[in-house]
């Protein structure tokens, strides 16, 4: 089976597993490094880490085009429900077979309110074990923590991790970051959208390629990574 990573640009993902179009935090409208629109991007399942605009983003107007299946913390899913859209929620640590594969929602160190100041409960990371048995973490925005081993005890494939600073871990961190977590490939993001998380990505490669075994993939927004 093939699955496909697709970075939209700042922490906006696309994952295909086997036939499942899975959409991460869709953030188009407002987001100044997004590849496509909320207009135009197909999804069969709307992930969404934490309650910041510029994760739960076009969430509703994708959902409501589409029809996805919206998945998120107990708290998003009642807003998300209220909007009229379909949740299925779960919670940190809790793990679920939905049929593009298991997925965990794992902790992360950082903020969760909605964007009309709703409470949006702890903001989260995913696990995602694929029917092949490919793992892809992808933390969300999070500071370093030092449980990141146990997530990397799992087994990952892919990590795909934040490095633009200031408001998540930035590259020192996200450096200690990998080897905690030693997947076999990571992808950087949530950087150089805005000034304030500006980052050199090819600098931080050298950086992680020198001191772990994970190979960094620098996408830029639109590509594509495919195992
Ligand atoms: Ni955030
Ligand atoms: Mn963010």
């Amino acid at each position: 089976m093939k699955n496909t990573y697709t970075w939209y640009g700042h922490a906006t993902h696309g994952l295909k597993v086997g036939e499942n179009r899975l959409l991460i935090d869709p953030y188009f409208t407002g987001n100044p490094a997004a590849s496509t629109t909320a207009e135009r991007v197909e999804a069969d399942y709307l992930l969404i880490t934490h309650g910041h605009g510029d994760h739960i983003g076009d969430t509703v107007s994708i959902a409501k085009r589409t029809g996805a299946l919206c998945i998120s913390n107990a708290e998003i899913s009642t807003w998300l429900r209220g909007k009229g859209v379909k949740t299925h929620a779960q919670h940190i640590g809790g793990g679920f077979r939905h049929p593009f594969g298991y997925l965990k929602l794992t902790q992360a160190l950082h903020g969760s309110a909605l964007p009309d100041g709703s409470y949006g409960g702890n903001p989260a990371g995913f696990l995602i074990t694929a029917p092949d048995e490919a793992k892809i973490y992808i933390a969300g925005d999070t500071g370093l923590f030092g449980d990141m081993r146990l997530i990397g005890d799992e087994g990952l494939d892919l990590a795909i991790l934040p490095i633009g600073d200031n408001y998540t871990m930035g590259p020192d961190d996200a450096l200690r970051a990998v080897k905690l977590l030693r997947p076999k490939r990571v992808v950087p993001v949530h950087y150089n959208t805005w000034d304030l998380i500006a980052q050199d990505p090819v600098l931080w490669k050298k950086r992680v390629e020198a001191e772990t075994e994970a190979e960094v993939v620098i996408l830029k927004p639109g590509e594509s990574l495919e195992w």
